[in-house]
């Protein structure tokens, strides 16, 4: 029996797989709640502007931290990414220096603005920034997600890419591009509505009630729209690369099924079971976009570049501090939480 992708490779590409869909599906859960609340929030700002519902002041409370989390737990795929796949990553991301470092000053404005928005009343119920603000966030964040699409894209499209950076063009719009970029987009609903809901455990009944029957539409609504796109664009895309996506794509889509059944019916009384189905949906997501790009890469080439890395060393030291910064991660998330708690009573 052939053993399932990446654990079918040569020992260091298979780690520096491994590592990229473990860390690249905890980056994409950060990146959820923060895309899809900023879109729930440009939404209201649009729509209802009056008036603080309960998820208006918790997303309005949470983004900026979740900015930071989500820039913070970037780090570690950017890194295993260009190890991957040193070329068509690292190397072509200099080559296009400017295209991709947009994203730095469009996130420095995103981030200052959610703190704005965070920081004034006047100016979150002001007639016209109480609307345009989170609009303007919601756009910056969209586009910082966008950009990561495109590139991955663009990374895969090895007929392309020289003569793309060849010709210093900016932009490169895959028929893909815009229905993954939806999909991402819906995607991040059910993110948003299962980490909002852990969020106001320990908050009085009524809040959590008003809260609860919204949470539970944005979950079904981005996960069966998520679907549909997934469907969509996976079909094609995948052919080449069926026997070592397979598995994942299974796992990504009865996660997600698992998490919005479950959602639907217990959301509010039991959101760990949903945040467990989808991280397994997650970490499907993060399997097959490997598989994805290994039917891509020039594979002698990179193996051996892989074996090479892994010859350097500091794997013991890595090794170390993940373990270090996740106790340290789970002591203070243990702490928040007390704190939090007690504040509300
Ligand atoms: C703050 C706004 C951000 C959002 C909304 C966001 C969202 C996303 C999304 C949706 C993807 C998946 C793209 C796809 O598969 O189509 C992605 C991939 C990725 N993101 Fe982020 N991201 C953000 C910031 C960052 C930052 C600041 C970093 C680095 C420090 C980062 C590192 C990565 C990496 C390495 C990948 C995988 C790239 C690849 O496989 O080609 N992200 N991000």
């Amino acid at each position: 029996m052939t053993a399932l992708f990446p654990f079918d490779l040569p020992a260091a590409s298979a780690v520096y797989a491994t590592l990229m869909i473990v860390t690249f599906a905890i980056h994409l859960l950060a990146a959820q709640f923060l895309l899809g609340g900023s879109a729930y929030l440009a939404w209201r700002g649009l729509v209802a502007p009056a008036g603080d519902s309960v998820l208006r002041k918790l997303f309005v409370d949470w983004l900026p931290f979740a900015m930071g989390v989500t820039i913070t737990l970037g780090v570690a795929p950017l890194l295993f990414v260009q190890i991957l796949d040193q070329q068509g990553f690292y190397t072509a991301n200099l080559l296009l220096f400017h295209r991709w470092m947009a994203v730095l000053p469009v996130l420095i404005v995103a981030f200052y603005l959610l703190y704005v928005q965070k920081g004034s009343t006047r100016i979150r119920e002001h007639a016209l920034f109480g609307r345009a603000l989170p609009a303007v966030v919601f756009s910056c964040v969209a586009f910082v997600g966008f950009s990561w699409s495109e590139n991955h894209l663009l990374s895969l499209d090895r007929g392309v890419w020289s003569s793309f950076y060849a010709s210093a063009r900016w932009f490169y719009p895959a028929p893909e591009l815009l229905p993954r970029a939806l999909m991402m987009l819906a995607a991040s609903l059910p993110g948003l509505a299962i980490v909002a809901t852990l969020l106001l455990r320990g908050r009085p009944q009524e809040e959590r009630h008003a809260a609860a029957t919204t949470l539970r539409g944005l979950l079904i609504l981005g996960a069966v729209v998520a679907i549909g796109c997934g469907l969509w664009t996976g079909s094609a895309t995948y052919r080449e690369v069926r026997a070592a996506s397979t598995p994942w794509l299974w796992l990504a889509g009865l996660g997600a099924l698992t998490a919005t059944v479950f959602g639907a019916l217990h959301l509010a009384r039991n959101p760990k079971l949903a945040l467990l189905s989808w991280t397994v949906s997650l970490l499907g997501i993060g399997g097959a976009r490997e598989a994805r790009r290994w039917g891509a890469l020039p594979t002698d080439t990179v193996v051996e570049h892989h074996e090479r890395a892994w010859t350097v060393g500091g794997f013991g030291v890595f090794v170390f501090f993940a373990i270090v910064a996740t106790v340290a991660l789970a002591f203070l998330g243990r702490r928040v939480r007390t704190e939090l708690r007690a504040t509300v009573k």
